[in-house]
């Protein structure tokens, strides 16, 4: 089953009265269930073509089909965490709930599941401000799959946490993305991060950018930390940073 679908997916935005091409004629398909990683320069679109994903920005040509249509729901994961200092874990995770108006007796059941999914039993009353910002970011998860979106769609989740936390994280991402069975869409600048998680990754070229590649990962899983020590990982790595490194280039050069 087809979960994403782009087609000839092109974006400009209008900027100092100039036109700027973001994105040139990027097709993609994601089967359900797939984990696809999204890698590239800084500044050629990542985060824009996720919004556009998510339906919070334009296109300016082309179509993005998502699996069941309007209905299919996708929860968002931003590089910064959305808590609300306010709120405790469990009602930040009870967020999306409450927007679609599910009721309370329903709601807090469901948000307690997700927290113990990410680990987090026990905290459902800290507030942000007493977390460290891994267990915030798994607050952010907790939030984004409590609605039990059909599609996960994370923007550099994992950038501002330390390496070890990092670490741990993937491993949590790896554990919870099995078990919630999701279409997950990531984002990263960190390749090894890109091949430990993905099915595959599709590295994108300088701006306008365009899909330079699709890598299959063929890495068995369930995967572990280990993984990124074997000759095979570190092939994909070495792999992928050519290619990138190359954009980087490209992009220093053309502007
Ligand atoms: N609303 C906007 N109006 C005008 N230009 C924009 C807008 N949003 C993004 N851009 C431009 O589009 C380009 C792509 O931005 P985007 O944030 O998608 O890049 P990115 O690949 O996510 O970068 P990074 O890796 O640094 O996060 C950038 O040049 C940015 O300045
Ligand atoms: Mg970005």
């Amino acid at each position: 089953m087809i979960a994403l679908e782009l087609s000839h997916v092109s974006k400009s935005f209008a900027s100092r009265g100039q036109s700027l091409e973001i994105m040139r004629d990027v097709s993609l398909t994601v089967q359900a269930g797939e984990f696809l990683v999204v890698v590239g320069p800084s500044g050629c679109g990542k985060s824009t073509l996720l919004r556009m994903i998510q339906g919070l920005e334009t296109l300016s040509s082309g179509s993005v089909r998502v699996g069941a249509g309007e209905a299919t729901t996708r929860g968002f994961v931003f590089q910064r965490d959305g808590l609300y200092p306010w709120r405790s874990v469990l009602r930040n995770v009870m967020l999306g709930l409450e927007l679609a108006h599910v009721p309370v007796s329903e709601a807090k059941p469901r948000a307690e599941a997700m927290i113990d999914l990410v680990g987090l039993r026990g905290f459902e009353g800290h507030y942000p401000n007493e977390l460290s910002g891994g267990m915030r970011q798994r607050v952010n998860l907790a939030r984004a799959l409590a609605i039990d979106p059909d599609m996960l769609l994370m923007d550099e989740p994992f950038a501002a946490l330390d390496a070890l936390t990092r670490e741990n994280m993937q491993q949590e991402l790896i554990r919870i993305s099995a078990a919630a069975g999701k279409t997950v869409i990531l984002i990263t600048h960190q390749i090894d991060e890109a091949v430990l998680l993905a099915d595959r990754v599709a590295v994108l070229g300088a701006r306008p950018s365009h899909i330079l590649d699709i890598v299959r990962i063929d890495l068995p899983r369930p995967r572990t930390l280990d993984l990124k020590r074997t000759p095979e990982f570190q092939a994909y790595v070495d792999g992928i940073w050519t290619m990138v490194t190359q954009a980087e280039t490209e992009t220093r050069v053309g502007g």
